[in-house]
Order: structure tokens, then C-alpha cells, then sequence
């Protein structure tokens, strides 16, 4: 991260942390950094956050979004977030593996959420709650999960069968899960920045990714990719995530009002993801640039049946008692992809 705007973020945030007396006058700043659009559900739920927080602790807390990477990128905003340079983050759950939280990998393991339903079973229950409680050593604390959507794959050639994506350099976020998952399809997995995806697809540093389409969509990737196959192989969803000392720190009354809003950020964000993935499907559509391809029951199962074996592969990277405790919670079972 380049020092100046560490610094810039450091300084920033030790008046915003200023006794409270000093500047009871003062708003306490709450800068919420992320690498998506504005018109996504992260983008649009971090603004409903924002405007709910204002309003909840009557002004005494001013949100600040930062959308599309303008203040920190992927690698950045965690290193941001733990140094305090940032105080609010919603990284999706496959960037935590950096910070040795492996265990939120789980989600990016393919087709084991067949909806948003089954997937809320974890997200919005119990093994939730624990997988967050997971952050604490790390000097971060988990507020809520947010969904975004179910990832398809991308290219500038048609995509039926998993065959199609041997050999291809597909982008992936930094998870060792989805490593694997490019590998079972015998392509090579590129991890890259969000902000880097567009001009490296642009310029065929990668052939192809994989997105949920709000996405694909509001970042024009269907620009530069010909073909998009709804494989729906995997999910993608966020962590919201505070810096701990930060959080603690507050005057309790505020901390109350915040996580309120949170709470009502959390039913905002999940009740339209959907909404936005299918407005944006039909958007790329219109766009005639990128044909989307419904692959048949049988190319799917194909998909299914190749990418079955990472569930295995990566049981002890993830854990075998959580990976357990998942499937049956969902009523998943690998045996049967
Ligand atoms: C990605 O890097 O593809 C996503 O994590 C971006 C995001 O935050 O949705």
C-alpha cells in the first residue's frame, strides 16, 4: 500500500478518534471501504448502512463509502482495516485466507449452496455467528454476513461443458478453494485485484473469470468477454467487518444505534442481491455484447460431477467438523454432485 495514503488514513483516523470530550461537537467518522460499484447490492447496502446510521445515532456518527477501490484495493483494505488507517470493510469471504482465517473458504466451495435460503441456514444461524467470532484474534470484528450472489463463468468463447475452460487463464479472488477449482477444470487460476479484473480481460493477461452478474455487469466486463455460461457453480457474499479496537471503543449508546443499523442494512442487502443479479442479467443481455449461454441439466451435471472432488481436497484446509456441521445444516451432500 503506498505509505502517503496510509498515512493520510492514519491521521484521518486519530482525529476521528480524538477523546470524545475534545470534540463532543465532532461526528465520529466511520470510513467503509470497498472495491465494488455503487449500484450493486454491497455498493447500494453500504449506503443504506450509512444513511441508517446517521439517522439511528441522530449524527453523532457520519458514515463515509468509499466505493469501487477509490481508497484501498483487496490486498490494501485488510491491512487498512487491522492498522486502523479504515474502520469499516465488507471484503467477500474468499479474500480471508490472507489473514489466516481459512476457514471462510467454505463458501467458495462448488455448488454447495443450491439457493440463498440454504445458504442463510449458515450465514444467518449459529455457524455464522462462530465462523465471525473467528476474526476476534485478529483484531477484527465480524458485524453480518451480506450476499451478494452465485458466480457464473466467463470468456470470449463459448462455455457448454467443463472442457471448454481447459487451458484458459481464469481470475480468481484469493482463495486456495477456488485455486483448486480452476485446477479440477484443468485451467490456471490467476489471483488478481477486483480493480485489475476489466483491463486484464481487456488486454488477455486472463481469457476469462468468474462473477456473480452484478458484477460482470456494473464493472462492463461484458465488454470485453464474448461468452458468459450460467454455471452457477459457487457463491459469492461478504463479511462485514469492523476494526475491533475501533469498535469497542465507542460510546456504548453509539455502538447500540450502529449495530441497529446493521441489523436493518443486513435484511436491505439480502432482500435485494437477488433482485439486482436478475435486473443485471437481463441488462447484459441487452447489451448484445456477451451471449448468455443456459447450460443444459446435463452440462451442468458435468460442471458438477469435475468440480465434486475440491470438497474433498480442501476438507482439511477448512475443517472437517465445520465442513461437516455445513452439510448438515444445508442437507448438502458431496456424495451426491
Ligand atoms: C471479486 O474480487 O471478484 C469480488 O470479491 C468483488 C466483490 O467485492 O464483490
Amino acid at each position: 500500500m503506498k505509505f502517503s495514503k496510509l498515512l493520510f488514513g492514519l491521521i484521518t483516523c486519530t482525529l476521528s478518534a480524538a477523546p470524545l470530550s475534545v470534540l463532543a461537537q465532532q461526528p465520529i467518522v466511520i470510513k467503509f471501504s470497498h472495491v465494488v460499484a455503487h449500484d450493486t447490492p454491497k455498493g447500494l447496502a453500504a449506503e443504506f448502512f450509512a444513511k441508517r446510521a446517521g439517522e439511528l445515532t441522530k449524527g453523532k456518527a457520519k458514515v463515509e463509502v468509499y466505493a469501487n477501490s477509490t481508497l484501498y484495493k483487496d490486498k490494501e483494505e485488510m491491512e487498512a482495516l487491522q492498522l486502523g488507517a479504515v474502520q469499516m470493510l465488507a471484503p467477500s469471504l474468499a479474500k480471508f485466507g490472507p489473514l489466516g482465517v481459512k476457514e471462510f473458504e467454505l463458501f467458495d466451495l462448488p455448488y454447495i449452496f443450491d439457493n440463498y435460503a440454504e445458504l442463510h441456514k449458515v450465514t444467518q444461524g449459529p455457524l455464522g455467528q462462530s465462523l465471525l467470532k473467528k476474526l476476534e484474534p485478529k483484531g477484527v470484528t465480524g458485524l453480518a454476513f451480506w450476499d451478494n450472489g452465485f458466480k457464473s463463468f466467463s470468456a470470449n468463447t463459448p462455455i457448454k461443458v467443463p472442457g471448454d475452460l481447459k487451458g484458459k487463464k481464469l481470475r480468481i479472488q484469493s482463495s486456495k478453494v477456488l485455486e483448486e477449482e480452476i485446477r479440477a477444470l484443468s485451467a490456471l487460476p490467476q489471483v488478481m485485484a477486483f480493480s485489475e479484473v476489466y483491463q486484464a480481460l481487456q488486454t488477455g493477461v486472463v481469457d476469462g473469470t468468474e462473477n456473480p452478474i452484478s458484477n460482470l455487469y456494473t464493472q462492463k466486463m461484458f465488454e470485453v468477454q464474448k461468452h458468459l455460461a450460467l454455471t452457477e457453480h459457487g457463491y459469492l457474499g461478504y463479511a462485514v467487518i469492523v476494526n475491533k479496537k475501533f469498535w469497542e471503543g465507542l460510546p456504548a449508546d453509539v455502538r447500540g444505534q450502529l449495530e441497529v443499523a446493521m441489523k436493518e442494512s443486513t435484511v436491505y442487502a439480502n432482500k435485494i442481491a437477488k433482485e439486482q443479479n436478475d435486473k443485471d442479467l437481463e441488462a447484459v443481455k441487452k447489451t448484445g455484447k456477451t451471449q448468455v449461454y443456459v447450460p443444459t441439466a446435463e452440462e451442468k451435471q458435468a460442471f458438477k460431477k469435475v468440480l465434486a472432488p475440491v470438497h474433498v481436497k480442501m476438507e482439511s484446509r477448512i475443517g472437517k467438523d465445520l465442513l461437516q456441521a455445513v452439510y448438515k445444516e444445508t442437507g448438502f451432500d458431496p456424495n451426491k454432485l
